[in-house]
């Protein structure tokens, strides 16, 4: 399975899969990793992977469609199978979503669909919530509305701190985000309107 990668940040999923590709425990390769910041950490991580990175920088660009198609299109040169989001923090438009129908993914820091959007994990701490936790979801052309494939939880603290919660909450992503691609890697996900249905018969 083809991988193309878009991060904008540091990029700790985006390591966690590398590693997992890596140590054969998935059936994926990384072929691109493309980010909007040329800072980003994801771009060195991949780099030291060994990984084709490209910076496409959407201020570039004169709007989000036109932002999206040279996304569409650098995807597409690498022939990729599926596309993840890894801290992407730009929205993105029909013209990608279309461009990949049920294969791009997204993990977002909450429980969806509580607390979509962003500092979730802060929010979650502010509003009182016992457990808090994390979701890969395919991506739709709303804001953290697609189909849920995995989500993982965890217990809130009463002495948590926005930045223990996110650390505990990142543990689980590192761990489930490589799952949901290898359930996609094996045909097992299908999607029935807004629930993903996952094939868990033996191989
Ligand atoms: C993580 O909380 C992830 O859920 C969100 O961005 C944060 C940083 O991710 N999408 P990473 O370390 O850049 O993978």
């Amino acid at each position: 399975l083809r991988i193309g990668a878009l991060a904008s940040g540091g990029g700790t999923n985006l390591q966690a899969i590398i590693d997992h590709c890596r140590d054969g425990k998935l059936d994926a390769e990384i072929v691109l990793v493309i980010s909007n910041n040329p800072d980003a950490g994801a771009l060195e991580r991949a780099s030291r992977a060994g990984i084709a990175v490209r910076c496409i920088d959407h201020r570039q660009f004169a709007g989000r469609e036109a932002f999206d198609a040279a996304l569409v299109q650098a995807l597409r040169e690498a022939e990729v199978d599926l596309v993840i989001l890894a801290g992407f923090m730009r929205i993105i438009t029909p013209v990608f979503v279309d461009a990949f129908p049920h294969r791009i993914m997204n993990i977002h820091p909450a429980l969806l669909p509580a607390f979509p959007g962003l500092h979730v994990q802060r929010k979650a701490l502010e509003y009182g919530v016992r457990f808090a936790g994390c979701t890969v979801h395919f991506v739709d052309t709303g804001t953290d509305t697609g189909p849920i494939i995995i989500q993982a939880v965890v217990p809130v603290h009463d002495d948590d701190s926005e930045e223990t919660l996110s650390a505990r909450i990142l543990e689980q992503e590192h761990q489930i985000y490589p799952r949901a691609i290898q359930l996609f890697a094996e045909g097992r996900l299908r999607v029935e309107g807004r629930r993903v249905l996952v094939d868990r018969s033996a191989p």
